[in-house]
């Protein structure tokens, strides 16, 4: 059977964390076990980068968009790797592979008239990037619940997407397919939205220029999520690719529950205007919450340093965490207390001791050797008939999306096999001769107890199989998902061995002194550098160490000064005029500013954090009574302010149009 998934494709403005993980880990464990049934498996993933937030953020970091987002992508695609995804491909928007496809898509659009020229009036929220209405907005602000933050009023000529035209057939289709947006609960959400009527919707910006542009009126970029919804099935090179005929339509969309609406409207009326088959489901997730509350975002600087997570934890107990934690369709919340918790009592506990025991006695009682089984009893019966009971629920829990009922029903397994030990006691079965056969079967029993755990483990932490590989004797039980219920596998003679724990417990103490003394150090340094003392809580949790440690790293305050002191300094507002390196110095550009009209030379550090082009016509705040100093040969008139934090710097500027010369006080 052919199985095609995919994640979101996430935008580059920003690193990825933590948040961002849960769609692409869940996928990955999908895509795993569906490999390893033998199933013809392609798995997605990709960034969004022709977003209008991505050039601000890049202008902000005085980059241009794609040297800025190229850095990113690099390491979302690290952060995959060290998380272990087994991604098939992986689409840029920028790429022209998917541009190519979007130029095509929207000219087969406008040439049917599902797509017509008009005029757009109306908000824009970047941070979503996504159109409203004046009568959606809340106290004038973007509605979304997790957004709230400002609009922009957009007046331009724009094109239009007819998905009022659609909405009878895809309210239809949805109700025939009762499938097809999952879970429930969102599935509703869906149908309520589209019976409240569906407008057109604009689907292209004229206002920068950053993006894919219209083919045949090329002042126009295509709409963001217009353009980034067909990576889709541009990715697998629509319309003719093998790889599209093979795998269209795709059997999930993997998003979490703030995208489900583009998901499961605008994309399904686009493939239903190019006549196309809709994907089989779209299942939305909830959001990994902070313990404060709140989604764990960037924007809300409520994460923590996930690379940081990654090396300290490994890989497999983040994945286990973040797919055992999100019950299905709700939200749960991350935070590295919760973290070392589950890794101490599920895996090194439950899992890890269960392996590094049962083969500490195999080498105890048979010199590591595996023994001939014996006869079975009820116990090693009920053991089978679990075995398929737990294979079959995991593929229905799989099947279904949901990750954390999957990984309990294996648990349940792991439990059973852990009372199986106390069961049999093959300690006391050790002390006597005529108990030697029945040693043999417990010992042997255990044995594929280990084999058929890794199976079950593989998808969810690939990293469990590697582990139990060299243990088992080097043959590799992992890849056949079919063989988690089969019996008798191994072959007695096998020589096993101890080796190390699998998932060594962490000291919760250790790691508390630990967050403990950091905290201290932290709330010293704080109190340092501001000079008096601030009230830090020394119970707040772990989770917040990332904000203290940031605070801590402020540079400290200079000594104190006098107002008349302050007064000395006239700050002024300036324009740039032009901006240009200056040669053999890697740091300086040369600025020439305006200022009430007088003209100033200004030499500047700044030239590794803004390129010339873009300082020409912003508006920065100059220090002008400074007594002027020769810079490379050149005369430089006062000095421009910038806010430095972390090697990045970022120009002041000022938000209204006020006159050059205005004054700073
Ligand atoms: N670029 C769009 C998606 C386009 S798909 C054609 C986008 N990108 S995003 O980077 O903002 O978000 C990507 C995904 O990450 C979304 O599914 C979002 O729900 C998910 N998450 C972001 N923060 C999250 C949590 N804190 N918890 C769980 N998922 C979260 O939207």
């Amino acid at each position: 059977m052919k199985y095609y998934i995919t994640t979101p494709i996430y935008y580059p403005n920003s690193s990825p964390h933590i948040g961002t993980a849960y769609t692409t880990i869940a996928a990955d464990a999908m895509a795993r076990l569906r490999r390893m049934k033998g199933d013809d498996v392609y798995f997605l993933t990709g960034t969004d980068e022709n977003a209008q937030k991505i050039v601000r953020t890049a202008e902000n970091a005085g980059m241009d968009p794609l040297t800025y987002v190229d850095g990113i992508v690099d390491k979302f695609k690290e952060f995959w790797r060290l998380l272990d995804i087994s991604n098939d491909d992986f689409v840029r928007t920028t790429e022209e592979r998917h541009a190519k496809v979007v130029q095509q898509i929207f000219t087969m659009l406008y040439e049917k008239s599902d797509i017509y020229k008009s005029e757009y009036e109306g908000w824009y929220c970047t941070p979503c990037e996504t159109f409203w209405t004046e009568n959606k907005l809340v106290d004038g602000k973007c509605p979304n619940p997790d957004c709230g933050r400002n609009v922009e009023l957009l007046k331009e000529e724009s094109y239009f997407f007819r998905m009022s035209k659609y909405s009878g057939r895809l309210l239809q289709y949805i109700q025939d397919h009762p499938d097809f947006i999952q879970p429930t609960s969102r599935r509703n959400e869906m149908i309520r939205f589209i019976e409240g009527g569906l407008e057109d919707l604009c689907v292209s910006r004229t206002t920068f220029q950053w993006g894919i542009k219209v083919p045949f009126d090329p002042k126009h970029v295509v709409y963001v999520w217009l353009d980034a919804l067909i990576n889709y099935i541009s990715a697998l090179g629509y319309p003719d690719g093998e790889k599209y005929k093979t795998y269209w339509p795709a059997s999930v969309h993997l998003v979490g529950k703030d995208i489900v609406r583009f998901h499961t409207i605008i994309w399904p009326i686009i493939l239903m205007a190019l006549d196309l088959p809709l994907p089989e489901k779209v299942f939305g997730h909830g959001w990994f919450l902070s313990k404060e509350g709140g989604k764990i975002s960037k924007s809300r600087g409520n994460v923590q340093d996930s690379f940081q997570l990654i090396q300290r934890y490994g890989a497999d107990p983040i994945r286990y965490f973040l797919l055992r934690e999100l019950q299905y369709g709700m939200d749960g919340t991350f935070s590295e207390d919760d973290l070392v918790e589950k890794l101490n009592s599920d895996l090194a506990n439950d899992l890890g001791n269960f392996v590094s025991r049962t083969l500490a006695m195999v080498v105890k009682y048979r010199n590591g050797i595996v023994p001939e089984p014996g006869e079975d009893t009820d116990l090693e019966r009920e053991i089978r008939d679990l075995s398929s009971k737990v294979k079959q629920g995991t593929e229905e829990k799989m099947l279904a999306c949901d990750t954390a009922a999957a990984l309990e029903v294996i648990w349940q397994f792991v439990s059973r096999c852990n009372k199986y030990v106390d069961e049999t006691a093959p300690w006391n079965l050790a002390k006597s001769e005529d108990n030697q056969d029945r040693l043999d079967t417990v010992l042997y029993t255990f044995m594929e107890c280990i084999r058929i755990l890794g199976i079950l483990c593989a998808p969810f932490m690939p990293g469990v199989p590697r582990k139990i590989k060299p243990l088992l004797g080097d043959t590799d039980f992992f890849k056949d998902w079919e063989q988690a219920d089969s019996w008798n596998v191994i072959q007695p003679g096998t020589a096993i061995r101890k080796g190390e724990a699998i998932f060594p417990r962490i000291d919760v103490s250790a790691y508390l002194e630990q967050v403990n003394s950091e905290m201290e150090r932290c709330v010293t340094q704080v109190q340092g550098n501001t000079g008096h003392q601030q009230e830090v809580n020394l119970e707040v949790s772990p989770s917040q160490l990332g904000n203290l440690q940031q605070m801590a790293e402020m540079v400290p305050l200079k000594e104190e000064i006098s107002i008349e002191e302050f007064a000395k300094m006239d700050f002024r507002v300036v324009k740039v005029l032009q901006a240009e390196k200056v040669e053999k110095a890697d740091k300086l550009l040369k600025l020439e500013v305006e200022m009430g009209g007088e003209r100033r030379t200004i030499v500047s550090g700044i030239a590794q954090h803004y390129s010339p082009e873009a300082l020409v016509g912003k508006k920065v705040i100059l220090v002008a009574n400074l007594k002027p100093a020769k810079l490379r040969g050149i005369m430089s008139q006062g000095m421009i302010l910038a806010a430095s934090q972390d090697g990045e710097l970022e120009v002041l500027t000022v938000q209204k149009d006020l006159p050059t010369g205005a004054q700073v006080k």
